[in-house]
């Protein structure tokens, strides 16, 4: 599998329809697979959803409810809206009468035709500002706006980003969503778009802030400005759910890279998608920063606490030989501490091969980081062995949560300043944790590792 599509909620369900090739595991023959979930942690896979036809097997796109029946397929259908990749990439529309279980192509395909190589991933709101649909599309180096009032008729409107952001690759998968600001009764729009020349080299997830009529969106920061949503190198593909209840912003990411991809040692399934987050914005010096949490469904999912007391490290180092044992590897970490300006303090998970995954708060420096140089099988691509980093704010005490997984390890700064997704591979899962100090202790508030019922 590869990117999240249609991703929606609909009547107490959440949709999770996937890029997916039936046939083996590396991409191609790309159809839609279909997961639901009533938790956002424990999912259901149903049949495939979308086959390939005449027009072209089916890229990214996304799924509405069409609550008002502007499209005459029924009230409170669910429309998913795609690319068919053919000789050409073109848009269509599929709609779904029974929950997501069956879907009917329109007869009408193409809604949406073009002369541009790459123009896919076609993501689609209702914008109750215009009374119309919006879409947003990526075309080569840019994305180029749409609107509708019956999803099968779209106009173009307009089109941004080539003197914006970073540009490594094509400009994929876009989203467009309106996201509160913290500590305000405000919201500001926010741009998302996924390409290649991420912080961490390769597929990752960048954004922009700024304001959108229907017609046209208006970057608030300067056009060389980068804001980047997720600091690790397996976070990519990165939309939104339609239709959240309470006006939530939920969002999942494919975590993969392009770099590797199709290269990743796993056995009989390739790729897998990230916990949900939930995003909001919050505001420094001037500019709006995406802040990325686990979603609450992710507390839910804690299994009974283990508390431990890790008290003051040093330079010396304390083992948790077996704490991650009970779990089978599979757990959330929590830790919160302070520490002198100048420190470093290291979370490192190991195996009894002496595979370890290496974290560090370098206050001096103001980074986290990610080593995975050393974390298990890393020379199966030479983009994989790296260390990842993201920038630290000064804080008073620092809170992690880390979620650790057979494959993977995704960091989240407890205050939303930073996520980190990353792929790992030890041969065995990690099974204890090192805390280590380097330039002055680090006094370690509190320490707690919850196993995550996941089954
Ligand atoms: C992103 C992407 C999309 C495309 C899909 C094809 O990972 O390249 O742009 O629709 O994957 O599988």
């Amino acid at each position: 599998m590869n990117d999240p599509n249609g991703m929606v909620y609909d009547n107490g369900e959440w949709h999770l329809f996937y890029q997916y090739n039936p046939y083996a595991s590396i991409h191609g023959n790309m159809h839609w697979g279909h997961a639901v979930s009533k938790d956002l942690v424990h999912w259901e896979e149903l049949p495939i959803a979308l086959y390939p036809d005449a027009l072209g097997t089916i890229f990214s796109g996304s799924a509405v409810i069409d609550k008002d029946n502007t499209a005459g397929f029924g009230k409170g259908t669910m429309i998913a809206i795609f690319t068919s990749a053919g000789a050409r990439q073109t848009q269509s529309i599929a709609y779904s009468t029974d929950g997501g279980r069956t879907f009917t192509k329109y007869e009408g395909n193409p809604v949406i035709v073009s002369d541009v190589r790459d123009f896919r991933d076609p993501k689609v709101i209702w914008n109750p500002e215009i009374g119309k649909w919006n879409l947003v599309l990526a075309a080569g180096n840019e994305v180029r706006f749409y609107s509708s009032p019956d999803l099968k008729h779209w106009t173009f409107e307009s089109s941004f980003g080539p003197e914006y952001g970073s540009h490594g690759g094509v400009w994929e998968c876009p989203d467009i969503f309106t996201v509160p600001v913290k500590g305000t009764d405000r919201t500001k729009w926010v741009l998302l778009v996924n390409n290649g020349g991420g912080p961490a080299g390769g597929s990752a997830t960048q954004y922009f802030v700024g304001e959108f009529d229907g017609k046209t969106f208006r970057c608030d920061s300067p056009a060389e400005t980068v804001k980047w949503m997720d600091w690790g190198k397996d976070h990519y593909a990165t939309v939104s759910f339609s239709n959240a209840p309470d006006g939530r912003n939920v969002v999942l990411a494919w975590m993969n890279n392009w770099d590797y991809a199709n290269r990743v040692p796993t056995i009989q399934f390739r790729s897998s998608d990230s916990i949900p987050r939930d995003i909001y914005l919050y505001e420094k010096d001037g500019e709006h920063y995406l802040s990325v949490n686990p979603s609450p469904e992710m507390d839910a999912a804690r299994g009974k606490a283990q508390p431990v007391d890790a008290g003051t490290v040093s330079a010396d180092g304390k083992l948790f030989t077996d704490i991650l044992t009970a779990c089978g590897g599979v757990a959330e970490i929590e830790i919160e501490f302070s520490a002198a300006d100048g420190a470093a303090f290291g979370i490192e998970l190991f195996n009894s091969r002496d595979e370890s995954v290496k974290f560090c708060y370098d206050l001096a420096a103001a980074t986290f980081s990610c080593d995975r140089t050393g974390s298990g099988a890393v020379d199966f691509h030479e983009a994989f062995p790296i260390v990842s980093a993201a920038p630290l704010e000064k804080a008073d005490t620092y809170s992690l949560r880390l979620f650790v997984d057979k494959c993977s390890v995704e960091a989240f700064d407890e205050n939303g300043r930073f996520a980190m997704s990353n792929l790992v591979f030890p041969h065995e899962s990690y099974t204890g944790i090192r805390l280590v100090a380097g330039k002055g202790d680090v006094n370690v508030i509190s320490m707690n590792v919850y196993p995550i019922n996941s089954k």
